[in-house]
């Protein structure tokens, strides 16, 4: 069975230092959690300017971090974006890709998400690669295709026999507290998972991400197909990210 992911996005919060003391803290909680790693991944998304930070704390330890973007080209002229190959020098071993606030705010379309997918598979840095629909999109039924859509075109040319995570994060779910409930993370997850395999995907684990909190994690946990979850507001606290990875 695979390891269940707990991955922290910081979004545009904390400095290095509060990021270092933020490690810190975890790196001694979960010291005193016997055999932590064996049946669990942690992965941290910093803001670029907090990444050597995590790195030097992080870096040869299981915990995983990496950028919540990169740009499509490894280097070159593109003043004011954040590298992949940088991130890697860092030792990043992960890097979001498609979050909706990317998706919505950046204008981020599918074929450039397509090709910053195939930078970090070329680095070897692990996708991990964000999906969802608005709720207009769900009031008007239309999830299941918006989900598909963002698959089939954002890992068009992609090599899918290597690992990859997609995070299944509903927009209306992000940051508001309300949480999809089980059912419909339930039925998302399980129709995922179909359409990834009879896709070729060979290696996917799927997060939900979308207001998780240390009260609602262990319910959320039990569903079929959720491998572990994307966890914004809640994983700026060492104490709540942690609570959310050890809930049962
Ligand atoms: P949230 O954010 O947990 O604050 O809803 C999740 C995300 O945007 O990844």
């Amino acid at each position: 069975m695979n390891k269940k992911i707990y991955a922290a996005n910081w979004k545009l919060n904390k400095t290095p230092e509060e990021a270092r003391e933020f490690v810190i803290k975890l790196k001694n909680d979960i010291f005193k959690i016997p055999d932590f790693f064996s049946n669990r991944e942690v992965m941290i998304f910093p803001s670029a300017f907090a990444l050597e930070a995590v790195s030097s704390l992080c870096a040869g330890t299981d915990i995983q971090f990496g950028p919540q973007n990169v740009y499509a080209e490894k280097s070159g002229a593109f003043t004011g974006e954040n590298s992949a190959e940088v991130a890697k020098s860092l030792q990043a071993g992960v890097a979001l890709v498609g979050h909706s606030e990317r998706r919505e705010i950046f204008k981020e379309q599918d074929d450039t998400l397509n090709k910053k997918v195939a930078v970090l598979q070329s680095l070897q840095v692990l996708p991990v690669f964000c999906i969802g629909e608005t709720l207009a999109q769900r009031e008007a039924g239309k999830t299941l295709d918006v989900c598909y859509s963002q698959l089939n075109n954002g890992l068009k040319e992609i090599n899918k026999e290597l690992r990859l995570v997609v995070a299944y994060e509903p927009v209306w779910a992000i940051g508001t507290g309300k949480v999809a409930t089980k059912e419909q993370v339930a039925e998302v997850h399980a129709k995922l998972f179909e359409y990834l395999s009879s896709q070729g995907f060979k290696n996917v684990q799927l997060l939900y991400g979308g207001s998780v909190k240390p009260e609602n994690a262990g319910e959320l946990l039990k569903i079929p197909h959720v491998d572990g979850f994307l966890i914004g507001g809640a994983s700026l606290q060492p104490d709540s990210f942690l609570k959310i990875s050890t809930a049962q």
